[in-house]
């Protein structure tokens, strides 16, 4: 079987660290563009020097060159500024929609048969730029962020019942925004539902923790925003797709009438296999779950709204 690539377009915090992630699986051979002379280029370098010590054997290759990304199985768009306090996802929008629609266009041109996995923030957004500018199948566009949401409700829950982490299984729903929607009721430790095992005032204040997971570490920052966990979450939908291992996990994916929601990206639970989205499973919400998510599709509605504004991106 021929090697399986990746490309990483922004090898800043987020792509770095997840081509680092995605060597040490060893999953396949790597490459991180990105705009900045040099840098690249020498992380790429620094990951290859450190292959002995952490075992990984696969190419990794670092360039301002977006042909280099040519064949990926793969493409990872983490390319864009990130938050600085105060700053909303949304503001990052007008900014980031253009680099996005760049590197889109570089995917469509070199690697016209991969799946898209998109990063950039605001992240459902920036998914339809990716899916209007590349012109792929739906299916072939995918976005990152309810694994990592999803990933943090279950550190706090963990953290609150002084349990073994990987005991503990949450879900969240939802644009990655502040409007997310973490499922109390779908969250179980060791299959046991965790509203046997907390009461509400706990678990609505692990929920706000988890919605302003990301506020949270930009707050102590400062000058970015998180990316070990981002980075953390990247492998594990890179992974599934690659091998095809059909992983059943939150991600924005195009909802066309699914949870009763037209033409939008958004998280939603989905089955990541080689055709990319290979099913979007449609959970049985009750009233004030179904309200939250409508609520949160508003939010990523006047997102695109906002880009329809601003840009011609269609
Ligand atoms: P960073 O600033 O460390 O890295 C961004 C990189 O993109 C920089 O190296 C920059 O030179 C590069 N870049 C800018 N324009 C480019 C272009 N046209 N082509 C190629 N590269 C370009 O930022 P960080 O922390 O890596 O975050 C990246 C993005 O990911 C941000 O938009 C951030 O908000 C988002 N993010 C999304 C998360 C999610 O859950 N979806 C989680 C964490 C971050
Ligand atoms: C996060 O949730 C900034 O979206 C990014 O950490």
């Amino acid at each position: 079987m021929p090697r399986r690539k990746v490309g990483i377009i922004g090898a800043g915090n987020v792509g770095a660290t997840s081509a680092y992630y995605i060597a040490e699986k060893v999953i396949a051979d790597i490459v991180m563009v990105d705009v900045v002379e040099g840098m690249p280029q020498v992380k790429a370098l620094d990951f290859l020097h450190a292959g002995p010590m952490r075992g990984y054997d696969v190419s990794i290759q670092g360039t301002n060159d977006f042909s280099a990304i040519v064949d990926s199985d793969v493409v990872v768009i983490t390319a864009g500024v990130a938050r600085k306090p105060g700053m909303d996802r949304m503001d990052l929008l007008k900014v980031n929609a253009g680099i996005v629609k760049t590197a889109a266009k570089h995917i469509a041109q070199y690697a016209p048969n991969s799946t898209v996995i998109v990063v950039s923030n605001p992240l459902d957004v920036m998914c339809h730029v990716a899916y209007r500018t590349t012109g792929f199948a739906v299916r072939r566009v995918v976005g990152m962020a309810g694994i990592l949401d999803s990933t943090r409700f279950r550190y706090f829950l963990a953290d609150e019942l002084h349990c073994a982490l990987s005991d503990v299984h949450a879900m969240v729903l939802g644009g990655h925004g502040d409007q997310m929607v973490p499922l109390p009721r779908f969250a179980t430790v060791a299959g046991i539902p965790i509203t046997q095992l907390l009461d509400k005032a706990a678990i609505d204040r692990l929920v706000d923790r988890t919605r302003n997971g990301g506020a949270e570490i930009v707050a102590h920052l400062k000058t970015g925003s998180a990316y070990y966990a981002p980075a953390a979450s990247v492998p594990e939908m890179v992974e599934s797709i690659i091998t095809d291992r059909k992983t059943l996990a939150p991600c924005a994916a195009y909802l066309r009438g699914e949870y009763g929601i037209e033409n939008l990206f958004i998280g939603v639970p989905v089955l990541l296999g080689k055709n990319g989205v290979e099913r979007i499973v449609e959970l049985d919400l009750d009233e004030s779950e179904k309200a939250l998510l409508r609520d949160s599709a508003a939010a990523v509605k006047k997102g695109v709204a906002d880009l329809d504004t601003f840009f011609d991106i269609r």
